[in-house]
């Protein structure tokens, strides 16, 4: 008889936006007269870059001939993509990450939820609330957590992100192998300074933790203080891992393309308290189960980081924290009070009710899809996050509906 992984039973109901997604699905199959605006997941609107879709398409062409015909490419990205991230991202910004650090890959969430499978499965976890699903999900899949209990899963160290904290949360009290962190913040949209990253990353070199860092967001930091990846912070090699993401940077949530930066330094421990490094493990993980991202989508993504590609991504990130503005601004007349959206294409609002109950209100009176803030945690329970990511027309169009909902 062949038994399941008695680990996914735990799970909560469905993945948080597969849920949502079914809702909204339910609510047209009931109103098809009804106009329905989603500022729910964090999913992008408009075209891919111009400089991105040309090097797409000359990359597609190069295909179509012999001598620029290519197969099986490296699993960890090609040089000329690597190459180009490592100066971009991080060499620009006086972090020391190199190329051969790099690891291409079709997303962060697929990286985010993926790395764990490097670490014991009696890793101490500790996860913020409210938080990126992807995360803790796959910890309970891993069986790094009991049973769940008043909202929480058993096992885990949860790092409350709340008003009280402004959203970066303390350290924990209790000893931690693995640290969960994202800056800019998914789903409250808050930020972190270089100093309260410090704390971080003297806290992981002392008790031998590693922080997983989900930098996802970093481009929509406007803030020239703010520090960009946990690399321009003394002594992260040694302790971090971070991920990054050309989806709400670029637009390729349909195109995928991301990447993980796994320092030579980085070290976990063996059973006889040995360091290892992480860079072979993970090379090996990743040449074992991933085949790696196609050429025209890296040559996409290169173009990212040409000047008319950084001029391009830059425009489509002021047009969402544009309308970052414009949601903050409606909800704030209303007379809510709200984080996020300044650095973050996320504002994280405190409905004071019920999250579902805010998230169905929205639906129903005006035809708005929010994310309750509880499905990312206990923390999250009273607040909703909207999101940025749509047309300004429809943004504008969403808040005037809220606004009359809210009347
Ligand atoms: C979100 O809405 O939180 C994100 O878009 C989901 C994701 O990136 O997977």
């Amino acid at each position: 008889m062949l038994k399941v992984n008695e680990h996914y039973l735990k799970l909560q109901a469905s993945y948080l936006f597969s849920d949502i997604a079914k809702r909204v699905a339910a609510f047209q199959a009931k109103n098809p007269e009804r106009e329905v605006i989603k500022l729910g997941i964090g999913d992008v609107t408009n075209p891919l870059p111009a400089a991105c879709i040309q090097a797409f398409h000359t990359a597609v062409d190069e295909m179509a001939t012999t001598s620029g015909f290519r197969g099986y490419g490296p699993e960890q990205g090609y040089d000329f993509l690597r190459s180009a991230i490592a100066v971009n991202d991080f060499q620009a910004r006086g972090a020391e990450v190199h190329a051969d650090e790099i690891f291409v890959s079709d997303g962060a969430k697929c990286d985010t939820g993926n790395i764990q499978e490097l670490f014991a499965a009696d890793a101490r976890i500790a996860i913020p609330d409210p938080v990126y699903p992807v995360y803790l999900d796959t910890n309970v899949m891993a069986g790094r957590t009991g049973s769940f209990k008043d909202g929480r899963f058993e096992g885990i160290v949860y790092l409350e992100s709340t008003q009280a904290n402004n959203y970066v949360p303390d350290l924990p009290t209790e000893p931690v192998d693995l640290i969960y962190l994202c800056f800019p913040n998914n789903p409250t949209g808050s930020t972190i300074t270089k100093e309260q990253l410090k704390v971080w990353v003297d806290f992981a070199r002392d008790s031998k933790a590693l922080i997983l860092f989900d930098a996802a967001y970093e481009a929509f930091i406007r803030d020239p203080k703010l520090p960009h990846s946990i690399y321009e912070i003394e002594g992260a090699r040694e302790v971090a891992i971070e991920f990054r993401s050309y989806s709400k940077s670029a637009g390729f949530t349909g195109t995928r393309c991301a990447y993980t930066v796994v320092p030579k330094e980085c070290m976990a421990y063996d059973a006889g308290g040995n360091k290892q490094p992480l860079h072979p493990l993970w090379n090996r993980r990743h040449c074992t189960k991933f085949n790696g991202v196609s050429y025209p989508v890296q040559r996409a993504a290169e173009a990212v980081y040409s000047p008319e590609g950084k001029a391009q991504c830059t425009a489509l990130i002021d047009g969402y924290l544009g309308n970052a503005k414009i949601i903050g601004k409606a909800m704030a007349e209303l007379g809510y009070s709200y984080v996020g959206g300044d650095n973050a294409p996320y504002i994280w609002i405190q409905g004071n009710r019920d999250s579902w109950e805010f998230f169905d209100m929205l639906l129903d009176k005006a035809g708005v899809v929010c994310t309750p803030g509880a499905g990312f945690g206990k923390c999250g329970q009273g607040y909703i996050r909207l999101s940025a990511f749509n047309s300004e027309a429809n943004v504008v169009k969403a808040m005037e509906l809220i606004r009359q909902a809210l009347a």
